[in-house]
This record gives structure tokens, C-alpha cells and sequence, in this order.
């Protein structure tokens, strides 16, 4: 069964804040214009979001994590908890934006159709996340350990991770005409250990393995990734690949 991850924001900041110091390049893909109306979708901590701000843009931000929304809403940022693959929302915005969240949102149709419902006509839909291949090697390992204590991987994997033919297809049965889509392999330099990465991110492979049998799952995954991430020096780098893209939304009647 699948199950959900607990964001903790303190953890998050330790484990995971080049997550948002690596999104400038997507910033200046959405390119924003003082007044425009932005919505972020899976927004988290609001780190990013701030800098849409900082733009003099009108910004909403939406997660599915309440503590998440807290951390947002403590900077100062317009926001709501609603689940990405439920939006319900008026065609009120001029862009949707959003970064390393959508990996996470198996319902890709469901997204694409909510945000483009959120969209102006001519709105445009701008984002990256974790595309085919991403992390892999990780993922590889945590596979083959809970395969090796009889649990299907698959039963809870919670990543979606999509190649750009795929994705422009759904985006353009939702009528949007894509502007630009490519895979970014990205090796990317963890804050800390590998450990501290798993304890965020991989919570529901984790979770899976009886509470006494944890920190024997994350010795054994931890030794089988050393040899392939960590580097001489003793950093490690994850095997990151991102998909990044933008989409605009077609004028009513108009077919991509
Ligand atoms: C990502 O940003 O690609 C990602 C982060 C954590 C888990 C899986 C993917």
C-alpha cells in the first residue's frame, strides 16, 4: 500500500535546501513580471516562492503538507493545502509554477488538467521535477533491498518520473502547446551523508520494513551506494536528472 511522507521542515532545510538554491534556472525560465498572478504548486517551505515575490509578482503558494504550508506561511507567503492532483481553482493565473514537486504526484493527467483549468488563456506552465532515470542508482538499491525481504517495490514507490515525449503528450491532450521540454541529468552534491537524504526522501520505502529491522535496511542500502555516490573526498553526489519544461495554454478552440 502506499504510503505518504511526514515533512518535517527543520529536516528538510538540513537535507534538502539546494532543492530550491538550484532553481534559478527555472526562475528565469518563468521569467515573472511585477502584478502577474503565480501560483506554486507543491511549494514547500517557500523558499522559492520568495524570489517570485521578490519579483513584485501576487503569489499563491499550495502543498499538500500542512507543516510544509506553516514554514511557508511563516515567510510571509499567500498560501493553501490542497493535494496538486486535486486542484480546483478559476482560471485566475497568469503563470503556474513549479519545482521538484510533481515527481511526487503519480496522477499526472489529474495535475495537468487542474493546472490547466488554473491557467488564463495564453497562462503559461512552468516547471521541473525529477524525470526518467532520476536518482536511480537509489532507487535501484532501495528496490533490491526490499525485494530481497519479500515486499514489492513497486507497492510503495512513490515516484513519478516521466520522459519528455511522454509528458508533452499529456500536456498537449490538455491543450497546451510546449514551449520547451528536455532532460537535465543534474549529479548533485548532497549537504551531508547519504543517510540524511534517505531519511527525508525515501520515507515510504523505509516505512515498508518493520520498525525493528530499519536501521539494518538503511546500513544495507547505505553500503551498497557508497562505492557507486560517494566521492574520494567523502561528499556524496545523487545521480539527479530533472525534467524542465514550459507549456503555454492555448486560446479556447485552438488544438496543438
Ligand atoms: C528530486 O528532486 O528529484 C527528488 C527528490 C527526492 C526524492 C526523489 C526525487
Amino acid at each position: 500500500m502506499a504510503q505518504t511522507i511526514s515533512w518535517n521542515p527543520e529536516s528538510y532545510a538540513k537535507n534538502a535546501r539546494f532543492v530550491a538554491d538550484l532553481g534559478e534556472p527555472l526562475l528565469q525560465l518563468l521569467d515573472p513580471k511585477p502584478l502577474e498572478i503565480i501560483l506554486d504548486l507543491g511549494c514547500g517551505d517557500g523558499a522559492l516562492t520568495e524570489k517570485i515575490v521578490a519579483a513584485g509578482c501576487i503569489v499563491y503558494g499550495c502543498d499538500s503538507s500542512l507543516a510544509q504550508i506553516q514554514a511557508a506561511r511563516r515567510r510571509g507567503i499567500n498560501t493553501f493545502v490542497t493535494d496538486g492532483q486535486q486542484l480546483a481553482l478559476r482560471p485566475r493565473f497568469d503563470a503556474v509554477f513549479t519545482n521538484a514537486a510533481l515527481h511526487w504526484m503519480k496522477h499526472a493527467e489529474k495535475v495537468i488538467e487542474g493546472v490547466a483549468t488554473a491557467l488564463k488563456s495564453q497562462g503559461r506552465f512552468v516547471g521541473e521535477f525529477g524525470g526518467r532515470g532520476n536518482v536511480e542508482t537509489i532507487r535501484q538499491a532501495l528496490h533490491a533491498s526490499l525485494r530481497k525481504r519479500g515486499i514489492d517495490p513497486w507497492s510503495v514507490d512513490p515516484w513519478y518520473y516521466a520522459a519528455p515525449a511522454e509528458y508533452t503528450e499529456i500536456l498537449k491532450r490538455h491543450g497546451f502547446t510546449v514551449d520547451t521540454i528536455e532532460l537535465i541529468p543534474r549529479p548533485t552534491k548532497l549537504p551531508g551523508d547519504i543517510r540524511g537524504w534517505l531519511d527525508v526522501f525515501a520515507q515510504p520505502f523505509i516505512k515498508a520494513v518493520t520498525e525493528v529491522s530499519r536501521e539494518i535496511f538503511l546500513a544495507e542500502i547505505r553500503n551498497e551506494l557508497e562505492s557507486v555516490l560517494r566521492q574520494p573526498d567523502g561528499t556524496w553526489i545523487a545521480d539527479y536528472v530533472r525534467l524542465r519544461f514550459k507549456a503555454i495554454k492555448n486560446e479556447p478552440g485552438l488544438r496543438s
